[in-house]
């Protein structure tokens, strides 16, 4: 967790109480997002970026006012000009360009392509919670929410799986690229020297791959990027780093702050318990009550009013994703934990052209993983109510000691 900055603990500061590298608001974001979204739900930070909290603002952000990801002329604001390898993947780009970059993957992350991974996916929970079994104890973070998603993102796109111990950390530190504006030099130049180290990793696997290309996602991309029109190399290289940091540094916290969420509240995971056919639904409700990204970014190609507010064209605006999904407008009850909670149509994944690219594989990978842990193993307990947050920007654990009986 970055604490340089971390000043805001009160509602009445310059940040509302809601300054995103305050560890206070990590631990709990929650009240303090209430509080905006009562009072100030059109609100301006100290830094000039606009954040939304209610729930139909943040949708006609993400659906149905002018805006993209850049500015008006086509500069990214809020990622540093020096993190090149993440200002060419796909959500850092508008159209023409994400459109394109989006449709050479899309193939791969389609409800069907994903349903075919069911067998494997299900085979590497297996693994993980067997290797555990007669220990009665797991750090869900190592022994499941992280090597879950990791062997499977590292299997599509063609990434030993033994080289994760190298990647982990970087992959971490990168995600603090997305946040430049809010940062203090040396985080920016750590998540910097993070970037890099994946760059040069990624060259040497795409030199490999060249050699000897295969059905893995990174032979599509290396084939798409020899075609000539479709790919250069460094949009390659950006997407193959992006898809990585993508596909496993959220799943770790839906995982994660899920299992937290069932055991902290024992009704619900009795009922899962006795109803596994809810798997889908609690995945949905685990997604809306604690998702792993609080919020995402937009910049406005025209003036838009929010609620008499004035938004001028090319500021930057924060749809407040957490808070959203905890507005009682759409949600009733919205800070109970119902596992059978319907309709459930939160905005875990965004919305709009960048909807989250592997949000069926990410179901797919929080269903089984949470399904058969609750199904195999009996009195779970967590070690500590205070959570240990990891190296990423994002609401993820670093560590979730649990302690179970096989059953
Ligand atoms: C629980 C896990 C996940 C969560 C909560 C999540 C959430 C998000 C969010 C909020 C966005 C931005 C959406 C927007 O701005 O409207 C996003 C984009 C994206 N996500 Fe995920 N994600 C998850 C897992 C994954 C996985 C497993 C992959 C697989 C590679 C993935 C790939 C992507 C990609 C490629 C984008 C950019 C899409 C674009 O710009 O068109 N995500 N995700």
């Amino acid at each position: 967790m970055v604490t340089t900055q971390a000043t805001a603990t009160t509602p009445d500061d310059a940040w509302g109480g809601c300054n995103p590298l305050d560890p206070a608001f990590r631990a709990d974001p929650y009240p303090g997002l209430a509080r905006l979204r009562e009072r100030d739900p059109v609100n301006r930070t100290p830094i000039g970026i606009w954040r939304l909290t209610r729930y139909a603002d943040v949708i006609r952000l993400l659906h149905a006012v002018p805006a993209g990801v850049r500015m008006t002329d086509g500069v990214l604001p809020g990622v540093d000009e020096s993190l090149s390898n993440q200002r060419l993947f796909m959500l850092q780009q508008d159209p023409p360009t994400h459109t394109r970059l989006r449709r050479l993957v899309s193939r791969a992350f389609t409800p069907r392509a994903i349903a075919a991974l069911r067998a494997n996916v299900q085979r590497i929970v297996d693994e993980c919670l067997e290797r555990v079994a007669a220990r009665g104890e797991m750090d869900v973070i190592a022994d499941l929410a992280l090597p879950v998603p990791s062997t499977v993102i590292c299997e599509m796109l063609g990434v030993p799986v033994a080289d994760r111990e190298r990647f982990t950390v970087w992959t971490a530190q990168a995600t603090f690229g997305l946040a430049a504006p809010l940062l203090p030099p040396e985080v920016i130049e750590m998540a910097r020297a993070a970037g890099m180290s994946l760059g040069a990793y990624f060259e040497d696997l795409i030199a490999a791959h060249r050699a000897n290309l295969s059905d893995d996602l990174l032979s599509e991309l290396i084939r798409a990027e020899e075609a000539g029109d479709r790919l250069s190399g460094s949009e390659l290289l950006s997407q193959a780093i992006g898809l990585l940091i993508a596909g496993f540094e959220t799943t770790i916290g839906l995982i994660g702050n899920g299992v937290r969420a069932l055991v902290r509240h024992p009704a619900e995971l009795a009922k899962l318990r006795a109803q596994p056919g809810l798997v889908a639904s609690t995945i949905e409700e685990c997604l809306r009550y604690d998702g792993p990204i609080v919020l995402t970014a937009r910049v406005l190609h025209a003036d838009a009013e929010f609620r008499g507010t004035m938004i001028p064209r090319n500021a930057m605006v924060w749809g407040m994703l957490a808070a959203a999904n905890r507005d009682p407008a759409v949600f009733p009850e919205p800070d109970r934990f119902d596992i059978a909670r319907h309709p459930n149509e939160h905005l875990a994944f965004g919305g709009g052209a960048h909807y989250c690219l592997g949000s069926h594989l990410a179901r797919l990978e929080g269903q089984i993983a949470i399904g058969t842990l609750v199904e195999r193993f009996a009195d779970l307990a967590l070690e500590s109510e205070t959570v240990e947050w990891g190296a990423s920007l994002f609401r993820v654990p670093g560590r979730l000691p649990l302690r179970f009986r096989p059953r």
